[in-house]
């Protein structure tokens, strides 16, 4: 499974590039705003910390708004995606950008029909949303079970990112159900190599050595 970094933070993901687990990075409008800074300044930067796909999104709610940023935005690194909406435009830019090699992760899907209508237009990525599910009361995790078995059924070459993850759980039952790859916020990673058992046992064991040198 890969992990990509849900943040545009660049000291959180300079501290998990370090151990090595940061295959990509996903950015949003919100979390480039949190920021404060220029939009291509921070893209350019992440790109240039990480190797891998670096997803920046679009504002435009038109398709030909959508392309106009989308092929601005693709000039500024050769690992950046452009990450569109989930609508008739976002398809269209999706198809069109597809078409001309450029990466796409189609984002803001709640549903088996918005994943397979993404997986058409040839996203190179779809991001399905799990927390928001979560948080209406439908278990996002079901639709991500679902997306894996419509993508192996049809052989489309989408990779399935899961996106909105808000804890350890979500990235074991994501793993779990064959997801290609997990979005992770800065702030939970921390948590996925933790356990207070671990804590505990190299308290014991450096107790125990202290013991034996007396
Ligand atoms: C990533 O691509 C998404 O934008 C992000 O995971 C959304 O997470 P949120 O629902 O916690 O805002």
């Amino acid at each position: 499974m890969k992990f990509f970094l849900d943040t545009a933070n660049v000291d959180e993901i300079k501290r998990i590039a370090k151990l090595g687990l940061a295959d990509g990075v996903t950015t949003n409008p919100s979390l480039i705003a949190k920021e404060g800074r220029d939009f291509k300044t921070v893209i350019q930067e992440i790109c240039s910390i990480v190797s891998g796909p670096v997803s920046a999104e679009v504002i435009g709610t038109k398709a030909e708004d959508m392309l106009k940023e989308a092929y601005e935005i693709a000039q500024w690194a050769p690992n950046v995606v452009i990450k569109l909406p989930m609508t008739e435009d976002g398809l269209y830019a999706c198809h069109e950008l597809t078409q001309n090699g450029i990466k796409t992760n189609v984002t803001l899907i709640f549903s088996v029909a918005q994943g397979l209508m993404a997986a058409k237009a040839g996203a190179t990525y779809i991001s399905p949303f799990v927390g928001r599910l979560d948080d209406i009361g439908v278990e996002g995790m079901k639709l991500i079970r679902e997306l894996r078995t419509v993508i192996d059924n049809y052989g489309y070459k989408s990779e399935i990112i899961v996106a909105s993850i808000r804890g350890i759980a979500h990235v074991e039952q994501a793993a779990i159900a064959g997801a290609h790859i997990g979005t992770i916020p800065g702030s939970l990673l921390p948590s996925l190599w933790k356990h207070p058992l671990t804590d505990i046992g190299i308290e014991k064991f450096l107790a125990d050595w202290g013991k034996m040198k007396q």
